[in-house]
């Protein structure tokens, strides 16, 4: 009897489930739809799926630093016709200003019908690239340090500062993640990532899992978190953790360049076993007069004779009132706040304030 009831409880339970497949095949098969983009091309989209993968399947690459999950709000774009109510996923990542303006999160909003979009010059430049890994070592217990070449003809050309999203096989809709280079721009042929091991993490465990020969595609230059270069004021730089990524990029094309500006540099992390690359900073700091390098340990062993604290502490401590300077920060969002909290007070308007928070 309980053998019978079970055989029937599962026989229902499959048939709804073939059921609910079926109908979503049905109901959410929109069809093929066009995109008009800038007033201007037209590509074919799939009805059904989302606005941000039919754009990558057309080759029009858009800020996606979360994977496609909601949460970073980089992939709005302005979409003027078609895209029917904003979707309770896309509320918390517009502002009340944007919403009137047509924006609409591109990973969330499924294609239903024809769309009318505007895609911003910058992001038609970004370019796919296929790579090899020619180096991959530990440079912290979770972070290595990752070369990776150009393999075809390709050059990239970016800003320093800048990131690129790795493409994550297998992960679905989820399969990009961003990565700040870590190299100097005037080598186009190679870039530097620095990647920290998240626990359970795609990205990072599938990148960490990579050797020396294997091969991976991404796209890039992305971002506005870069160097200003048409100005003259101290170039304040602020690093806590994987966050020196970036840093470095900026650091190296401010040497390279030979930039007539004063580069504060500090760099905080938690034990010296976390401290990466703070050897080339120390002996760059004795040798460029301009550079002022602020490395800093919140966990410090007896063997540390540097600064101790949180890096917001020391950078308030170091910095004069009255600098006349412009700020870039990278590392988590707890550290980006604290820092940002001390410059405003020391006259650093936010507007002179860029970041990577992650
Ligand atoms: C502009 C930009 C630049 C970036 N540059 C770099 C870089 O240079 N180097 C680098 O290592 N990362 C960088 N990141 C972060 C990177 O894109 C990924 O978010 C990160 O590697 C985690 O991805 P994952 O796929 O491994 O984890 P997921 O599979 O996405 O997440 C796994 C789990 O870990 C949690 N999680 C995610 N991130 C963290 C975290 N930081 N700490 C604790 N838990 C977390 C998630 O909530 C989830 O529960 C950057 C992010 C942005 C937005
Ligand atoms: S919110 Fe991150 S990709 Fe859309």
């Amino acid at each position: 009897m309980i053998l019978k009831a079970l055989i029937f409880s599962n026989s229902f339970a499959l048939i709804i489930a073939f059921l609910l497949i079926f109908m979503d095949r049905v109901i959410n098969n929109y069809g093929p739809c066009t995109l008009t983009i800038n007033d201007d091309k037209e590509v074919q989209a799939r009805g059904g799926t989302t606005l941000l993968r039919n754009l990558f399947e057309s080759k029009y690459f858009i800020p996606s630093a979360c994977g496609g999950k909601g949460t970073c709000g980089y992939c709005k774009l302005i979409v003027s016709e078609g895209g029917g109510s904003i979707l309770p996923t896309e509320e918390l990542m517009l502002s009340s200003a944007e919403k009137k303006q047509g924006y609409r999160l591109t990973c969330q909003l499924k294609v239903k019908n024809d769309l009318k979009l505007h895609i911003p010059e910058e992001y038609l430049n970004i370019q796919e690239y296929e790579g090899k890994i020619v180096i991959s070592d530990p440079v912290t217990s979770d972070i290595r340090r990752v070369g990776i070449a150009l393999s075809t003809e390709d050059e990239i050309i970016y800003k320093p500062g800048q990131y690129v999203q790795i493409k994550i096989p297998g992960s679905g809709e989820s399969d990009y993640r961003a990565y700040s280079m870590a190299s100097c721009p005037v080598e186009k042929k190679q870039i530097e990532i620095n990647v920290k091991l998240i626990p359970d993490g795609v990205g990072s465990g599938y990148i960490h899992s990579l050797s020396v020969g294997d091969e991976l595609d991404f796209s890039g230059p992305y971002g506005d978190f870069y160097l200003r270069e048409d100005s003259h004021r101290d170039i304040i730089c602020v690093a806590g953790g994987v966050g020196l990524a970036p840093i470095k990029s900026i650091l190296l094309h401010w040497q390279r360049h030979n930039l007539n500006r004063t580069l504060w540099l500090f760099y905080g992390a938690r034990g010296t076993e976390d401290l990466y690359d703070h050897e080339i900073f120390a002996e760059l700091n004795e040798r460029e007069a301009e550079l002022k390098y602020f490395p800093a340990l919140s966990e410090p062993d007896e063997s540390w004779t540097g600064e101790i604290g949180f890096i917001h502490s020391v950078m308030d401590k170091a910095l004069p009132g009255d600098i006349n300077g412009e700020a870039y920060l990278c590392g988590p969002p707890i550290m980006i706040d604290a820092v940002t909290s001390v410059l405003v007070s020391k006259g650093v308007g936010e507007e002179r304030i860029w970041y990577d928070k992650f």
